[in-house]
């Protein structure tokens, strides 16, 4: 019971301090409570407005990226619904950060009738749920829609 209390506790510290302290880390923010692991997930639809009815895209390249780092934290393809998960391990989890971080996707040419056929959308990270088990936490986010980036 008393365990249970702790957690609702936690994830009400982790949603408040989210939306008040954006810049800060979630590592910081839960004394004791370390981040095991990151899962983002998303669904890629060829559309350039993110529209969720739109056909999806199977096999399409998707990458983490945050500012400040050169390199993509992740990258996984698109299943045939258009869907894909990163898992973070601990070391990546960490540096996860919505406000920094987000998901680009590069359309594979000849896929879906876009235009530029080749298109790169991007989208933001959102915070949907914190699991904490034995003082570590899993972070659930998932992706808001994938928007033409030159728009
Ligand atoms: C795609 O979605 C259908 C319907 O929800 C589901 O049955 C199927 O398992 C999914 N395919 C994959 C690869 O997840």
């Amino acid at each position: 019971m008393a365990k249970s209390n702790i957690v609702l506790l936690s994830i009400l510290v982790v949603m408040a301090s989210l939306s008040s302290l954006p810049m800060q880390g979630l590592s910081l923010l839960l004394p004791g409570i370390e981040i095991g692991q990151v899962n983002i997930r998303g669904d890629v639809t060829c559309s350039l407005t993110g529209d969720p009815n739109a056909p999806p895209v199977s096999n399409a390249k998707v990458l983490l990226v945050c500012a400040g780092s050169s390199t993509p934290l992740a990258q996984a393809l698109t299943d045939t619904n258009g869907t894909f998960v990163f898992v973070l391990n601990a070391l990546k989890a960490v540096l996860i950060r919505p406000d920094i971080c987000g998901v680009v996707v590069n359309l594979p040419a000849g896929t879906c009738e876009l235009y530029p056929p080749d298109g790169i959308l991007t989208a933001s990270i959102n915070l949907f749920n914190v699991v904490i088990t034995n003082l570590l936490a899993i972070v659930y986010y998932v992706t808001g829609p994938f928007l033409d980036s030159t728009v």
